[in-house]
């Protein structure tokens, strides 16, 4: 890659290749560009075809909160916080409007059982300082008439979001090109070029070399047996597959206004009439089989959930892989190969972490002092030499 003058100590500012064009691949390439990085991306399928064309698009913080979760907290209620202006900055360049939502969510428990763990949920948001609200069942279905009548009792979060993921993706790409940012599609990374132990290249397959001396590993589940990684600094990011439902209503008479969720099923709608029912979390490695027993179970709780989703029009199932890690945070940050960054292991907060995860990569990449609450992702934890073990 050429790389251009920045005026400053006559320094040349990095080169830098962003391998995977999901979600987390493209916003990280937008933020590099916006820093004044000259950035290219590469991806061995098409822009944001894999698990980003999967996800529901929820962007929740605290709706999806579990226990002993704080540092994800602090970074995803940062990242919630970006969203606006990320958006802005993609839509003045994109000539569209990428959809984002803020209309919060309301979850549900569907018997006696399920409220008590609501109420241990609800107890733990304020706990952690956040906005969540008791609510009795008339109340839940003042807000939601469709919901099931038989509810026991139902939380409301309202600062929650929604994000159409395809949309944003789509939106992120004509961006890019907007600015001649190179997104190399079906193109699969095969080599790691080093000079002096730095990062000098990646090698593609076919034999082609892109000279930089920052790449960014933002490949998702497939981060994890990345072969032209070295062994000490291939992340411990492992595939943990969700099957989603899509339907279909009338955008004029949605059956939901904002995320509603239960125990077991998530439900987030979008403008044009489409609602998502998400989703499972299976542990069976690279397999992304859409099931009859995947489909079923989203369709039966989403029924017991709000009852008419059974008048909609079935559009389809997918899966995807989530990028699961051992201690279910990210890995944003440098490894122990200079100039090897990784923006990976986003496990069930892709879509959310987007603008977080790259604002931090370009700080990290430019030198720029950000106060980002990211210390707790940073890869070199499951490094060998950092945590002894071998
Ligand atoms: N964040 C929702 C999911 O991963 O299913």
């Amino acid at each position: 890659m050429n790389r251009t003058d920045t005026g400053q100590d006559d320094q040349p500012a990095p080169g830098a290749v962003v391998v995977g064009a999901g979600i987390i691949g493209l916003a990280c390439a937008w933020e590099l560009h916006r820093a004044g990085v000259p950035v290219a991306v590469v991806d061995r399928a098409g822009p944001g075809s894999e698990t980003t064309a999967v996800a529901a698009g929820m962007l929740a913080p605290v709706g999806e909160l579990d226990f002993g979760e704080a540092d994800l907290l602090a970074m995803n209620l940062r990242s919630a916080g970006q969203y606006p202006e990320f958006v802005a900055s993609i839509e003045r360049c994109c000539g569209g409007v990428v959809g984002y939502r803020r209309c919060g969510g309301i979850h549900v428990a569907l018997d006696r059982d399920e409220a008590g763990e609501l109420k241990r949920s609800h107890e733990l948001k304020l706990r952690m300082g956040q906005a969540s609200e008791w609510l009795g069942p008339a109340t839940a279905r003042e807000i939601e008439p469709g919901l099931a009548p038989g509810l026991a009792g139902a939380i409301r979060v309202p600062g929650d979001g929604v994000v159409d993921p395809r949309v944003l993706t789509s939106a992120l790409v004509e961006a890019l090109e907007s600015e001649r940012v190179p997104i190399l599609t079906g193109r699969a990374v095969e080599s790691l070029g080093r000079s002096g132990g730095r990062v000098a290249a990646v090698g593609l397959e076919g034999g082609a070399e892109i000279e930089a001396d920052v790449v960014v590993v933002a490949a998702g589940a497939e981060s994890g047996r990345a072969e032209w990684l070295p062994d000490d600094v291939r992340p411990p990011v492992r595939p943990v597959k969700g099957q989603v439902v899509e339907l279909k209503g009338d955008p004029e008479r949605p059956l939901c206004s904002g995320i509603l969720g239960s125990e077991r099923v998530y439900l987030v709608p979008r403008p044009d009439g489409r609602l998502i029912v998400g989703a499972t979390s299976e542990e069976l490695g690279f397999d992304r089989t859409v099931t009859a027993g995947g489909v079923y179970d989203l369709l039966r709780e989403a029924g017991r959930l709000l009852p008419d989703v059974v008048e909609l029009e079935y559009l389809g199932a997918r899966a995807g892989l989530r990028p699961g890690t051992p201690d279910n945070l990210p890995l944003i940050g440098p490894t122990a190969v200079p100039g090897l960054y990784l923006a990976t292991g986003h496990y069930r907060n892709g879509i959310l972490l987007a603008p977080f995860t790259a604002r931090a990569i370009a700080g990290m990449v430019t030198g720029e002092t950000t106060d980002e609450p990211v210390a707790a992702a940073d890869p070199r934890r499951f490094e060998p030499s950092v945590s002894g073990t071998p």
